[in-house]
């Protein structure tokens, strides 16, 4: 077995301790051991090659896995989070963006993208010819970094992740990469580029030129927040998406 699927179910029997303590069970011996150790549901999301048997649909995998990173406390942003925000779009989209973090708006309302970034995407993907829910957006984190991580109810309290932060959480994106199975993957901005590239240059030498990320096509590109502190970057963004359009319809780069 890989490493990445024992890390997946001690993940998900994890979940499962937290979910009996959080019912008022106090004696591990008292919990069905064999729900703690391997559950039916650690099984089903392992990689389809391996669990031929697997009878989970892609939105019941995505489901599965949002109840896994509702709970996740895997780094400290787990204990100042409002929300996890795991996700929005179609669980078989082509098209997929990965931004940096959730920020203030989105921590309330557990959806990526949704303050004025985020409507600027909207806009980008509209313009592409699609919309959020034919496409999939996520981020490298998942929880919301803060400034001051106990007050969460504080505007301009975002910080960019840490390394150890994306590096801890990039596994649930790994997964979400797994079973959308899109066609090109859209790195916003350079946290999110340097994450999945593992390359420290500026995200102004490597965008528009698409790279690969688990076999899957790449493009990076500005993230709608660089947009919005400098419009004269909308032209660069525009070309690139540009090739992935022509990527979608044609297979070609
Ligand atoms: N910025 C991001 O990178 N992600 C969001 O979800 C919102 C703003």
């Amino acid at each position: 077995m890989k490493q990445s699927e024992y890390l997946k179910i001690l993940s998900l029997s994890k979940r499962t301790l937290e979910e009996y303590l959080n019912w008022g069970e106090t004696e591990i011996a008292k919990m069905p051991i064999d729900k703690i150790i391997s559950t039916e549901e650690s099984a089903k999301i392992l990689s389809p090659k391996k669990q031929s048997e697997s009878v989970l649909s892609p939105k019941e995998k995505i489901e599965t896995l949002k109840r896994i990173i509702d709970s996740c406390k895997e780094c400290s942003l787990g204990n100042s989070r409002l929300n996890a925000v795991i996700g929005v779009g179609s669980p078989t989209a082509d098209l997929m963006f990965v931004g940096e973090g959730p920020g203030f708006d989105e921590d309330h309302k557990g959806e990526p993208f949704v303050g004025k970034a985020g409507q600027l995407l909207t806009k980008i993907i509209e313009a592409m010819g699609y919309t959020r829910e034919n496409v999939y957006i996520t981020n490298i984190v998942k929880c919301h970094p803060m400034i001051d991580p106990t007050n969460p109810e504080k505007r301009s309290n975002d910080r960019p992740p840490t390394p150890l932060e994306m590096e801890t959480c990039k596994h649930y994106l790994d997964e979400q990469i797994e079973i959308i199975k899109p066609k090109i993957i859209v790195a916003l901005g350079a946290s999110s580029a340097k994450s999945l590239l593992y390359s420290e240059e500026s995200i102004s030498k490597i965008r528009g030129i698409v790279k690969e990320y688990k076999g899957i096509k790449l493009m990076p590109t500005y993230h709608p927040a660089a947009l919005l502190r400098n419009p004269s970057l909308k032209k660069f963004v525009w070309d690139d998406m540009k090739i992935v359009m022509h990527y979608l319809d044609t297979g070609k780069i």
